[in-house]
């Protein structure tokens, strides 16, 4: 074929191809075969060589003219397929800021820890501070500085979990209550002592509906030179409102600790019926002279409460083994 005929044919047919190019990869695809190294006009060109001298001038004039036409419409063709392009990239990489994140799984404090933060909170908004003490406790901690009896029966390993472990000359065992911290503490601080001291605490019950081996309380402890029993009344009375609420009624009826006299236990009007919430009294003078304190100067009330029971109350839970339950069904009530 001539090269004229050539030239004439792509002029007719190429501009048609160029704008049905649907991607900027076509159509530089296309460009390749219609003015590449391989294309007809490049070969046109290097035709020239052999053309007779005449023809040469016209002939490479017609070759340019076809090239620069179509290169211009190469040109405003792939200004086109790039604006497509780069709309179609903004529009499937656009991040839909109103669709609903993912909720990461949350974990949550247990029902017994919340109830725990929170009476201590009351307790710290009292002007009480916050103390803890050793699961692991001796004999002497547990039990002897507290006034109890050599004799008194709940020392009995029927009562108490010991351990076999050191070589303390009473013995070591898991503390049956929070009271051992009123002694330590007293120990290192002198008075005044107004004190919180939240924690687990251990003995040896099956488990029922109402009892655990292991289960929580909450010590007080407050020792001034002039504390009284109005005092102590006045104090869980208010506490028992905070944590239960304003319309609730309190009740203090005699009771006995070795480390208490005289001793009570505090009983709620709630939910229609009266509930024992916790035990307390005036501290003993036996234990103020077990921890170098003077009992002609100072005297003071503990108490000491159970952060399970309490958080049955309050929440109207049957059964305390619901609470060492790890169904989520039932924890994730008290989130
Ligand atoms: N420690 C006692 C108990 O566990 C409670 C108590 C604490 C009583 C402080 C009086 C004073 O039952």
């Amino acid at each position: 074929m001539e090269t004229n005929e050539i030239l004439e044919q792509l002029r007719v047919n190429a501009p048609a191809r160029i704008e049905q190019a649907g991607t900027v990869e076509e159509l530089e695809d296309l460009a390749a075969e219609i003015t590449g190294k391989r294309s007809p006009i490049a070969a046109g060109r290097r035709s020239l060589g052999s053309a007779p001298q005449e023809q040469r001038r016209d002939l490479g004039r017609a070759i340019n003219d076809v090239a620069v036409e179509l290169n211009a419409l190469i040109d405003s063709r792939r200004v086109v397929l790039e604006a497509i392009e780069a709309s179609q990239a903004l529009e499937s990489d656009r991040v839909d800021v109103t669709l609903p994140g993912r909720i990461p799984l949350r974990g949550t404090t247990h029902l017994i820890q919340q109830v725990m933060d929170e009476i201590v909170d009351i307790f710290v908004s009292m002007g009480y501070t916050v103390a803890t003490g050793p699961e692991v406790e001796t004999e002497f901690y547990n039990f002897t500085a507290l006034n109890f009896p050599v004799a008194h029966p709940t020392r009995l390993e029927s009562d108490t979990l010991y351990l076999d472990y050191g070589d303390d000359p009473e013995g070591v065992l898991l503390r049956t209550h929070t009271s051992p911290m009123q002694a330590r503490y007293m120990e290192e601080h002198d008075p005044p002592v107004y004190l919180v001291v939240p924690g687990r605490v251990f003995r040896r019950d099956p488990v029922d509906s109402t009892h655990s081996p292991v289960f929580h309380q909450i010590e007080g402890l407050a020792v001034d030179t002039d504390i009284t029993f109005g005092d102590l009344k006045g104090v869980l009375d208010h506490f028992a409102r905070e944590f239960l609420g304003p319309d609730i009624t309190t009740k203090f009826i005699p009771h006995h600790f070795p480390f208490t006299e005289p001793s009570a236990e505090m009983h709620v009007y709630a939910n229609g019926r009266w509930m024992e919430l916790l035990g307390c009294g005036m501290v003993h003078p036996a234990v103020f002279e077990a921890v170098g304190y003077d009992p002609d100067e100072v005297t003071g009330f503990a108490f000491g409460m159970g952060a399970d029971r309490l958080a049955m109350v309050r929440h109207g839970i049957t059964d305390l083994r619901h609470l060492f339950d790890p169904d989520r069904r039932i924890l994730e009530q008290y989130r």
